[in-house]
C-alpha cells in the first residue's frame, strides 16, 4: 500500500509538523484546519508555532505545492486526526473536537482509505470516532463490522513527541499502531513508515490508546510520590534533595525531582481520562493527580509563613510593603509556555494575598492580559532578588542557576525545585 496523497486535519502543535514532514518525504499533504488564520498563514509558507527547524520545511514544502493547507477537507488516500482532546470542568474528556472532524472529513471519504486518530484519547474514542464515521457514510463498511474487509479502515497512532524537539523525536520516536482491524494496522504502519525510522510496534486501538494516558499518569504517578515526600520532609525538618540523593544511590530507587507541582496540557490531563472511565479503579491515579494539583497551594502557604516572619520581624510594616520575587512562570524548566502551570497560579495566589509580587520569567516578554488587574509586574531577575523581602523559586531555569548565592541574607528564600 503506498500512500501520495494524505490529509492531516487539525494543524496545531502536532498536526503541522507532521503535515510538513510527510510533505519533506515527497508525498502530497492537504492540511485541514478550521482556523482561516491558520490556514492563511501556512499558505503563506509561514507558521504560527514556535517549534525549531519547522519554519524551514514548512517554507520549502509550500513553496514547492506539495503542502497546501485548507478549511474543508478534500479527497486523500489517508486522514490523520490531531485536533485539541481537552477536559470539561468536571474532568470528564471532550471529544467534541474529534466529533467535529469525523463529521467533516466523512462527506469526502472513498472505498481504500485511512483514518488515523493521532489525538490523545480516552480509551474507546477511536471506536466512537468510527461510528461517527459510520453514521455519516451508511454507502460505506467499517471496521466495527466489516474488519478486514472495510472499505474504510480506522486507527489510532498516539503521538508523544516533546514540544522544542518535535522535528527529531517525529522521525525517530518508536510509534505504537492500533488498528480496529489488522488491515488498519497494516495499512497505518505503510503510512508512518513514510516518515518513522523508529520502530512502528503494532497492537489494537484500544491498548494504544491507554497506552499514550499509561505514559503520562507513570510522569505523574512518580512526581507525585516526590512531590509528597518534599512535604513530609519538611514536616520533619528534613532537606528532601539530599534525601532523594541518597534514596537514589540504592541501584533499584529512582525518585524523581520535586517542583511547584505538574503543569502543561499533558501530564495534568491525560490521567484524567483513565480517572473518567474508571472511577472505582484508578484510585492511585486520581490521587496522585489530586496530590500534584494541591501542590501549588502548599507552596503558597510556604509563602505566606514566611512573609507573616517578615511582619512579625517588623511590625511597623505592612501586607502591601513587602516585595515577593516569584522566579519562574512556565510550566517547565527553558520553556515559554505558561499554559496550565502551576507557578502561575502560585503567582497569582501570592497577589491575592495584598502583597507586591515581582514576576521573573526570562522566557517572556510581557505578562498573560491575565494578570491585568493584580499587583504583578514582571522584572529581571537581579532587581527582583535586591528588592525582594521574600524569593520562592518556582521553575528550574537554567538562567537561575546560582541564584541561592546570590539572595541577600535579610531576604527569606524558598526554593521549591532544588536550584
Ligand atoms: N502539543 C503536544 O506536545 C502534544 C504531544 C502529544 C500529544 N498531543 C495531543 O495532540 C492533539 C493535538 O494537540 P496540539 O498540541 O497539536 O493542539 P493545538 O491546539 O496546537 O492544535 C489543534 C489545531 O486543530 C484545529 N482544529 C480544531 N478543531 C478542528 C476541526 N474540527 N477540524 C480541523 N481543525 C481543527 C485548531 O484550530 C488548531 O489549529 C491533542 O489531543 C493533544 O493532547 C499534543
Amino acid at each position: 500500500m503506498t500512500f501520495s496523497r494524505i490529509s492531516m486535519v487539525g494543524l496545531g502543535y502536532i498536526g503541522l509538523p507532521t503535515a510538513a514532514l510527510f510533505a519533506a518525504h515527497g508525498t502530497e499533504v492537504i492540511g485541514v484546519d478550521v482556523s482561516q488564520k491558520v490556514v492563511d498563514t501556512i499558505n503563506q509558507g509561514k507558521i504560527h508555532i514556535v517549534e525549531p527547524d519547522l519554519p524551514e520545511i514548512v517554507a520549502r514544502t509550500v513553496a514547492a505545492g506539495k503542502l497546501r493547507a485548507v478549511t474543508k477537507p478534500e479527497p486523500a488516500q489517508a486522514f490523520i486526526v490531531a485536533v485539541p482532546t481537552p477536559f470539561r470542568e468536571n474532568n470528564e474528556p471532550d471529544l467534541s473536537y474529534i466529533e467535529k472532524a469525523a463529521k467533516a472529513i466523512a462527506p469526502v471519504l472513498e472505498a481504500g482509505n485511512l483514518v488515523v486518530l493521532e489525538s490523545t484519547s480516552p480509551v474507546g474514542a477511536t471506536e466512537q470516532m468510527a461510528e461517527w464515521l459510520a453514521e455519516a457514510r451508511p454507502d460505506l463498511t467499517f471496521p466495527q463490522t466489516a474488519g478486514d474487509d472495510a472499505d474504510v479502515q480506522v486507527a489510532h497512532c498516539p503521538e508523544r513527541v516533546l514540544p522544542g524537539r518535535v522535528v527529531h523525536e517525529l522521525v525517530e520516536n518508536d510509534r505504537v499502531i492500533g488498528g480496529m482491524s489488522e488491515k488498519a494496522s497494516e495499512m497505518s504502519v505503510a503510512l508512518y513508515k513514510i516518515l518513522v525510522k523508529g520502530d512502528c510496534v503494532v497492537t489494537n486501538a484500544r491498548t494504544a490508546e491507554m497506552c499514550k494516558l499509561t505514559e503520562n499518569s507513570s510522569r505523574d504517578v512518580q512526581i507525585a510520590f516526590a512531590n509528597e515526600l518534599s512535604i513530609i520532609c519538611d514536616k520533619f525538618g528534613i532537606d528532601v534533595w539530599e534525601l532523594i540523593s541518597l534514596a537514589n544511590r540504592h541501584p533499584r530507587v529512582d525518585i524523581l525531582r520535586p517542583g511547584a507541582g505538574v503543569g502543561g496540557h499533558c501530564i495534568a490531563v491525560d490521567p484524567w481520562f483513565i480517572v473518567a472511565s474508571a472511577r472505582d479503579e484508578a484510585k492511585l491515579i486520581r490521587a496522585a493527580r489530586e496530590g500534584n494539583d494541591a501542590k501549588p497551594k502548599w507552596v503558597v502557604e510556604k509563602g505566606r509563613q514566611a512573609i507573616l516572619d517578615v511582619l512579625s520581624d517588623d511590625p511597623s510594616r505592612s501586607m502591601s510593603g513587602i516585595r515577593l520575587a516569584c522566579l519562574g512562570l512556565a510550566f517547565k524548566p527553558d520553556i515559554d509556555d505558561l499554559r496550565e502551570s502551576p507557578a502561575v497560579e502560585i503567582v497569582r495566589d501570592f497577589a491575592h494575598l495584598g502583597c507586591e509580587v515581582l514576576a521573573v520569567e526570562p522566557h517572556i516578554e510581557e505578562l498573560p492580559k491575565s494578570f491585568e488587574d493584580l499587583p504583578v509586574t514582571l522584572t529581571d531577575l537581579n532587581a527582583a532578588i535586591e528588592t525582594a523581602d521574600v524569593v520562592c523559586v518556582l521553575v528550574r531555569h537554567t538562567a537561575f542557576a546560582g541564584v541561592s548565592d546570590l539572595v541577600p541574607e535579610r531576604a527569606r528564600f524558598i526554593d521549591v525545585v532544588g536550584l
